[in-house]
């Protein structure tokens, strides 16, 4: 099924407005077909599908945090983070929870069946900007998805690193995400990884608790430390709290926010957050410039 009416009238509206070459020939609202070549299921409800294009077109370049929007032909398009190594550029991974229709009908979009894909779009996790410091990522639940593009990324120039930590909270142990990586990322020396769940069942027998009663458990340098934080809002709320408690400079926190989107690309202003659109100034903001507009809402 192709996408309906309205959606191809938006895109030409925002082709327009755009203006650029790039607009010409398809540019940033340009949907792609991809095919889903893999999908892996993750929890009860979350799966992750491995993508490819079928045009060789030269892969998928992308920064770790960016996101993509995904169009279930025929149902909706939602905003999903790009959850796979962008060093791998020959294909595209997403990791997707399903809540509702859309999200509903890409987890069961079966290898062989088609996906429209634009994008990437945001601001991602300044990996490239914290050379040199020690790195705390907090993730909780399905926030792990943005971030572990930005573990690959800093695995792959360890050396550009201080110390790098993962700590990862998740409601139950059967939420917990990428078993295989957390599996090989605890195996190595230079990666410190800390998992814990809300809630035991049965055979768990790690830690329990909130993801921020990790923090004050590892030991980095909080004066030249870089903290990438993605989680539900309370969550991302209290380990906030924790970091700045534990001396972590806000200009040195980088968190990743969720609005609800339309267009992606600044133009429809379905995801404001103060003067800025998450879908083009984020979904990655430094917390120093967000604090105020986040203590005006409860998060
Ligand atoms: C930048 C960005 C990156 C994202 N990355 C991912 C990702 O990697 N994987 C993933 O699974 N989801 C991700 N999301 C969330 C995803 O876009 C929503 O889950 C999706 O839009 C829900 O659409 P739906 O039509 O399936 O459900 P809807 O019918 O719209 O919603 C179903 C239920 O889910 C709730 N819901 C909707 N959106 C959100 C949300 N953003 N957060 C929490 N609850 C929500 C609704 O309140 C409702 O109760 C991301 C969102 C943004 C903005
Ligand atoms: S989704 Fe349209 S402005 Fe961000």
């Amino acid at each position: 099924m192709q996408p309906d009416y309205n959606y191809w009238m938006f895109m030409e509206t925002a082709q327009k407005i755009d203006g650029s070459p790039a607009a010409a020939s398809g540019g940033p609202m340009l949907v792609r077909p991809f095919l889903v070549r893999r999908r892996v299921k993750e929890t009860a409800d979350t799966y992750s599908l491995e993508l490819a294009s079928p045009a060789a077109d030269g892969g998928f370049q992308f920064h770790p945090g960016q996101f993509n929007m995904l169009y279930a032909y025929g149902v909706g398009e939602v905003p999903i983070s790009i959850s796979g190594d962008p060093a791998k550029n020959r294909s595209l991974t997403h990791t997707i929870r399903a809540v509702g229709a859309v999200t509903r009908a890409i987890v069961n979009t079966k290898p062989g069946g088609q996906l429209g894909i634009r994008g990437p779009y945001g601001v991602g996790w300044p990996v490239k900007d914290i050379t040199g410091r020690d790195v705390v990522i907090v993730a909780g639940g399905i926030g792990l998805a943005p971030l572990r593009p930005a573990i690959h990324h800093l695995l792959a120039h360890r050396e550009k690193y201080g110390k790098v930590i993962l700590l990862y909270g998740a409601r139950t142990p059967e939420e917990i995400l990428y078993h295989k990586d957390l599996a090989k990322w605890r195996s190595r020396f230079d990666l410190e990884v800390l998992v814990t769940v809300d809630r035991a069942t049965d055979g768990w027998k790690g830690n329990i608790g909130v993801v921020t009663t990790l923090i004050n458990r590892v030991q980095f340098e909080p004066s030249n430390c870089a903290a990438l934080v993605c989680g539900p809002e309370i969550m991302m709320r209290f380990t906030l709290m924790e970091l700045i408690e534990q001396h972590v400079e806000e200009g040195n926190i980088s968190i990743s926010m969720e609005r609800n989107m339309k267009c992606g690309i600044g133009l429809c202003g379905h995801c404001q957050l103060g003067p800025t659109f998450v879908c083009k100034d984020g979904p990655v903001y430094c917390y120093r410039n967000v604090k105020d507009v986040l203590q005006k809402r409860e998060l």
